[in-house]
């Protein structure tokens, strides 16, 4: 049964990786087949940056930073060195999204056209902000050394929550914004005639939820989760370590060497996990 589990989770991760990878290249293909390219020049060429760097960055990227940690063959390496490359992936996603803002201000400025009047401004401003609250939030409490465990332990589930509720705003303020886009463009007369535009860019807006959808189905199986650390478990022999509570081990590294002094071997957590999974000794969500 593991292994069959194991192969369902190489088949939705490498579907999610070709389905967001396929929509950062619709992307690109809707600025610059249909539309005026990519700019700087307060027209739309700079606007188009906004719709590209959304689907790489809050869509994609920020898709793969939810499920770093539930990559198996990472179990091996320090939760240390999983914290960073999640938090790096989300400060990635945040620094495009915020890029990808100042595009829309900037175009909307130097056109005079209104800011923040429709629905996707709203909701999507929203989620950005809430976004950096996220990240600030992540790095303090769950990076930085000073928050206590049971602190940490209390905020975890809240921390997911949020996280998974972020991300399908994100996606939600994505397909309004194509929606909006497309009525601009091509005005509802030629949009209800489906020219290959709007068929192609309904398209993109199909992959979207398709990729959150496999997101969110590979970060909501409990047992897919990654393992509590060994060192935590030694403070708490009745399993069940909870959520945030693991004690960091120093190594950063992923290679196999000797860990010998934690017993700590990425077989032996998984066949854990399991074990804690299906006494149901742990929560996720
Ligand atoms: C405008 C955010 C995705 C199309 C805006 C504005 C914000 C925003 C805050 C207002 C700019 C202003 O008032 O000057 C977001 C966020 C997204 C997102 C957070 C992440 C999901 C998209 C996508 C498209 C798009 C994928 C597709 C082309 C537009 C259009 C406008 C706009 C056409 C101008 C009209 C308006 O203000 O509603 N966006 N956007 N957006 N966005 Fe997005
Ligand atoms: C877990 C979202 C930033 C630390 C998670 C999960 C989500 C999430 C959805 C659940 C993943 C799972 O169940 O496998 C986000 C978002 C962020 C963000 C959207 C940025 C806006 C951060 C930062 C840190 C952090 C900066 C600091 C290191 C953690 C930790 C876990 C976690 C420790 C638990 C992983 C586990 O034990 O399985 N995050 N996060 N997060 N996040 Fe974040």
């Amino acid at each position: 049964r593991n292994m069959e589990d194991y192969g369902l989770f190489l088949a939705l991760l490498g579907s999610a990786l070709l389905v967001g990878f396929v929509s950062v290249v619709f992307s690109l293909v809707w600025v610059f087949s249909y539309r005026e390219g990519l700019g700087w020049d307060g027209g739309f060429a700079e606007f188009n940056w906004h719709p590209v760097l959304i689907v790489t960055g809050f869509v994609f990227i920020q898709g793969i930073a939810i499920i770093v940690y539930r990559l198996p063959w990472t179990w091996k390496c320090s939760k240390l060195l999983m914290k960073f490359i999640h938090a790096g992936l989300n400060t990635i996603a945040m620094i495009l999204a915020i890029v990808s803002m100042v595009a829309v201000f900037d175009y909307h400025n130097a056109r005079s056209i209104p800011n923040m009047y429709s629905l996707h401004s709203w909701i999507g401003l929203t989620a950005v902000i809430f976004y950096s609250v996220q990240l600030f939030l992540g790095f303090a409490i769950f990076l930085l050394p000073f928050a206590p465990v049971p602190l940490r332990a209390a905020l975890m589930p809240i921390h997911v929550y949020s996280g998974l509720l972020i991300f399908v705003t994100v996606i939600a303020a994505a397909l309004m914004g194509i929606t909006e886009k497309l009525l601009f463009a091509l005005n509802s007369t030629v949009y209800s005639t489906s020219p290959p535009e709007a068929i192609f860019v309904n398209c993109l807006g199909l992959l979207i939820v398709i990729f959150g959808a496999l997101i969110l189905w590979m970060a909501s199986r409990p047992h897919w989760k990654r393992p509590p650390e060994e060192n935590a478990k030694v403070q708490q022999p009745n399993g069940g370590a909870p959520e945030g509570m693991e004690a960091e081990s120093t190594m950063t590294d992923c290679s196999n060497a000797d860990k010998s002094d934690v017993g700590f071997n990425s077989e032996a957590a998984r066949k854990r996990n399991f074990k804690l999974d299906e006494a149901g000794q742990r929560s996720t969500m």
